[in-house]
């Protein structure tokens, strides 16, 4: 538990920062406080399909299928590389799970993958009606099976692990800022809770 580095080093890096992991693991509210603290735009790119599309997720799940979706966010992950101004995005909890994605995701920039476990998903995401593939009878069935499935995918694509699930999003933040940093990011300690982090070492 904690945080990972990774050595991904054979891919030239894109300038993004890119957030990945299941449903639920915080990558949009993380990926807005990074946004804050790092000066950088943020986009979610579920909220690019659907602006694309004119649809929510679960319409383009049903009126299209998840086949066509797929095809969609393979698109997008072009569109991001193409961006050159370096920017952060969270990606959908089923992107890196395409093959062919796992390439573009790593030339894309510096991959962070938010690790969360089944039960902590279930809790977060009990209530919400916006995951189509977590309509089911047994979601937390359903949530573990897609997850197993999904891990290598993850630590595949991923330059840094950093566990969400029982971790306040400060905490989150301050692991995250900490490996980036291990990573040769320049990333001023400027803000209160970066400096008590730092005093406390
Ligand atoms: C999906 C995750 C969702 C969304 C779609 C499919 C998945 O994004 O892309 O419902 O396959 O795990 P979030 O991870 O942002 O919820």
């Amino acid at each position: 538990m904690g945080t990972e580095h990774r050595k991904n080093r054979e891919y030239e890096k894109g300038p993004h920062l890119i957030l990945i992991g299941f449903m639920g693991s915080g990558k949009t509210s993380i990926g807005r406080s990074l946004s804050y603290k790092l000066r950088r735009s943020f986009y979610d790119t579920d909220r690019m399909i659907e602006e694309k599309e004119k649809m929510s997720i679960s319409e383009i799940f049903d009126k299209k299928g998840e086949k066509a979706f797929r095809v969609m966010e393979t698109d997008v992950l072009r569109r991001i590389r193409e961006d050159r101004s370096p920017a952060i995005y969270s990606l959908g909890g089923g992107t890196p799970v395409q093959l062919q994605n796992q390439p573009l995701i790593k030339t894309c920039g510096t991959v962070v993958y938010l690790r969360i476990t089944p039960e902590e998903v279930y809790e977060r995401l009990k209530n919400d009606t916006t995951r189509p593939l977590l309509r089911s009878a047994d979601p937390l069935t359903r949530i573990r099976t897609l997850m197993k499935g999904r891990l290598p995918a993850y630590e595949r694509c991923a330059d840094l692990i950093v566990d969400t699930g029982s971790c306040s999003r400060d905490k989150v933040m301050e692991d995250i800022l900490e490996g980036l940093r291990a990573l040769g990011w320049d990333i001023p300690v400027d803000d209160k809770t970066d400096r008590l982090n730092e005093e406390e070492k």
